[in-house]
């Protein structure tokens, strides 16, 4: 392991790159729901990830965006193995990983790291930062040159922080600090994918663009490769050249950044767009519907039949009830942009002159006021 903490991009800079790193097909988890007495069995299952496709890059910025609960966590514990698959395959750099022991993922483990939501419970409060930071190289017993202790200062530096702070405990830093020394725990080892649940949806408004900024200075100037999982698709906007829309266990919809936000074809991507400010006042989406998505996502218990978002969507005819729409690449779309939606909307967005709102119970509450 080289000692040089500012490494320039492995294997070409970011965006060049088309070399895979990782690669999930058909990934699915369900929970099983236990019941009945005196023997416990199975009665069901919470379907939380069911058959999703994803490929990320060597170096790549991927993000990941969808309502709570629709699986975008336990996607990520999947993929770095902290959950057992209940069915489809991870292959990363070449290998088999779905179902690796422990001892064979040892090799990986370091290379493929997790940033987690909370600051807070994610870092143990009776070690000091300094051995926090040290713990992954100590677990998978690598020395680096100079020593461990100069190692956690580099790192300290590099994210930031004082290296003074080293005999520090997490207490005696604020939430954005905090998750800089995740960063820096997530560092240690030189990953070459770092999966990030909610890395900033914790921290103050005005911390979060600071530490986004961070990461995404880890990823261009080291080249590491990111899953980015977020609530909306403001926060992943400058941080991922790919995104991700999850609904209800499923990919609804993934393309480059561009075809995202400016060529969504997902009703549900359009919904979410609808809800980020500062895309609605591009120019030339000035004039964009706003789309007001009232009510819970269903339960993944009992998921709607064929497409899941149909008991929400405005556009919704009898085929979305009898069947799924897969993930494709619809026609006038650029390469690597696929929808799943046997209705999708236009290519280009333009103003419907109404608002579409699509809960009665909504309208209803504020034709009241
Ligand atoms: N260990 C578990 N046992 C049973 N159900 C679970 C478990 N972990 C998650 N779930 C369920 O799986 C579904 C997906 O959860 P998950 O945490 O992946 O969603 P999420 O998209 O990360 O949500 P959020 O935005 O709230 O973090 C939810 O219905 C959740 O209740
Ligand atoms: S398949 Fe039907 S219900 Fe699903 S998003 Fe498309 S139009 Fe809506
Ligand atoms: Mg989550």
């Amino acid at each position: 392991m080289s000692d040089n903490l500012t490494l320039p991009a492995q294997q070409g800079s970011p965006g060049t790159s088309t070399e895979e790193l990782l690669k999930v097909e058909g990934l699915t988890k369900h929970f099983p729901i236990h019941g009945g007495f005196p023997i416990k069995r199975k009665v069901g299952a919470v379907q939380a990830v069911d058959g999703i496709d994803l490929t990320i890059g060597v170096g790549e910025s991927v993000g990941m965006v969808g309502e709570s609960g629709c699986g975008k966590s336990t996607a990520g514990r999947l993929i770095t193995r902290l959950l057992e698959p209940t069915g489809g395959r991870i292959t990363y750099s070449g290998q088999d990983i779905t179902h690796a022991s422990r001892r064979q993922l040892a090799p990986v483990r370091s290379e493929i790291q997790m940033i987690f939501q909370d600051p807070y419970s994610s870092l143990n409060p009776r070690q000091t930062v300094g051995s926090i930071i040290k713990s992954p190289m100590e677990v998978n017993g690598i020395e680096p040159a100079g020593g461990r202790e100069k190692r956690v200062r580099e790192l300290l530096e590099l994210v930031g922080l004082n290296p003074e702070h080293y005999n520090r405990f997490p207490h005696e830093f604020s939430g954005g600090q905090r998750q800089r020394i995740g960063v820096a725990r997530a560092l240690a080892l030189r990953p070459k994918l770092i999966v990030a649940d909610e890395p900033v949806s914790a921290l103050d408004v005005s911390i979060q663009a600071q530490v986004v900024n961070l990461l995404k200075k880890v990823q261009e100037e080291m080249g590491i490769a990111f899953l980015f999982i977020a609530h909306d698709l403001a926060i992943v906007r400058h941080f991922s050249q790919r995104v991700a829309v999850m609904y209800l266990g499923k990919i609804v919809e993934v393309g480059d950044r561009e075809s995202i936000y400016h060529r969504p074809r997902h009703p549900y991507t359009h919904a979410l767009l609808s809800a980020v400010p500062e895309v609605a006042m591009d120019d030339e989406t000035e004039t964009r519907e706003r789309i007001r998505l009232a009510g819970d996502v269903p339960s993944p218990i009992h998921p709607p039949s064929g497409c899941r978002f149909r008991t929400r969507c405005w556009k919704a005819q009898d085929t979305c009830a009898s069947e799924e729409p897969p993930l494709l690449q619809i026609s006038g779309n650029r390469e690597g942009h696929l929808t799943a939606c046997h209705f999708p909307e236009e290519p280009t967005t333009e103003a419907r002159g109404e608002d579409v709102v699509l809960d009665p119970a909504l309208v209803a509450l504020e034709e009241e006021n």
